[in-house]
């Protein structure tokens, strides 16, 4: 099957990328989400996007101009004419499950149903629908429009044809497909999420500060950011959630969130996105 109309559900740092990233390689995309304020700033931020990446020559005009006429809405019914949805909502279990209940029945049978999730089961998703071998995972990493990698999950019930089908999406989106099993923070945040939460007992624990500690893993270990720097970048609401789900799923003690961590997200200090977290931001 030829994929040709994406739509993405949710405008968010993750889905206005995902939806930059898709224009840019030659889908028509439309990228929806529930009010238009929340549209009209991811509007905003794709330009400036493929306004500096235009700049430097990393896209031609016509890829430019391609980002600038991708489409919104604020009514879920676009799906109607979707070859794939990518789904890129909140990590909420229980919204996910509906959503996905929804797209279901209102997406044509032919279209794949994929999901952003960082951490939230692809076979429980799958499951909340009538086409499990149509739903897949398709994990992106911020920033979309930088980052190489996409970490494609499969539920228990994904087919194959779905899998090579999203392999050579992600492809055409210029990414590089890595193949995972539907296990809690499939291999990307089993091992990332583990070593931000330990960076966080050592902050916690006083023994670097924040700036020592990202620069003995910048230093040290070429990390392009420290974790606390990188926690700050992806969410400390998303570090949490994901530490919670490994915790939970796993059951093991070496995965508890710190408490720290817990007490930052409760007071709202979330990263780059409010302002505040390891660090404070303009
Ligand atoms: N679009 C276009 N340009 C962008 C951009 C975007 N979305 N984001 C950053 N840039 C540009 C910057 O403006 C800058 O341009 P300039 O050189 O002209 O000023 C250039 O990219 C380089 O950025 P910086 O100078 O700020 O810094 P770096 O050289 O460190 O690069 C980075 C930035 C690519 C983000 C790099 O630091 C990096 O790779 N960091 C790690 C990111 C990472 O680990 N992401 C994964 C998070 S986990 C995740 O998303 C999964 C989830 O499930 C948790």
């Amino acid at each position: 099957m030829e994929i040709k109309n994406i739509v993405v559900v949710g405008a968010g740092t993750m889905g206005n990328g995902i939806a930059q990233t898709a224009a840019v390689s030659g889908y028509n995309v439309t990228m929806t989400d529930v009010n238009d304020e929340i549209l009209e700033k991811a509007i905003a931020t794709i330009t400036k996007s493929v306004e500096k990446l235009a700049q430097k020559e990393v896209i031609d005009p016509a890829q430019k101009k391609a980002a600038l006429e991708i489409e919104t809405s604020t009514d879920l019914k676009v799906v109607e004419d979707a070859d794939l949805v990518i789904e890129a909502a909140t990590e909420n279990p229980e919204l996910k499950l509906s959503l996905f209940a929804d797209l279901d029945a209102l997406a044509p049978p032919r279209a794949i149903l994929a999901s952003n999730t960082s951490s939230i089961s692809l076979t429980k998703i799958g499951a909340a629908t009538e086409r499990p071998d149509k739903v897949i995972g398709m994990h992106f990493f911020n920033p979309v429009p930088l980052m190489k990698l996409l970490e494609v999950v499969r539920g228990l019930a994904t087919s194959d044809e779905t899998t090579g089908i999203i392999v050579e999406v992600g492809r055409t989106m210029g990414k590089e497909p890595v193949e995972a099993m539907d296990s809690p923070g499939f291999i990307s945040n089993r091992i990332l999420c583990p070593m931000i939460n330990e960076a966080i007992y050592a902050y916690h624990e006083g023994i670097g500060t924040a700036e020592a500690i990202d620069t003995v893993m910048k230093l040290g270990m070429n990390h392009p950011m420290g974790p606390l720097t990188l926690a700050d970048l992806i969410g400390l609401d998303v570090v949490l959630f994901v530490m919670e789900v490994l915790h939970r799923d796993l059951g093991e003690d070496k995965y508890r969130p710190c408490p720290l961590l817990r007490k930052m997200v409760d007071a709202g200090y979330l990263g780059r996105k409010s302002g505040r977290g390891f660090y404070t931001y303009n």
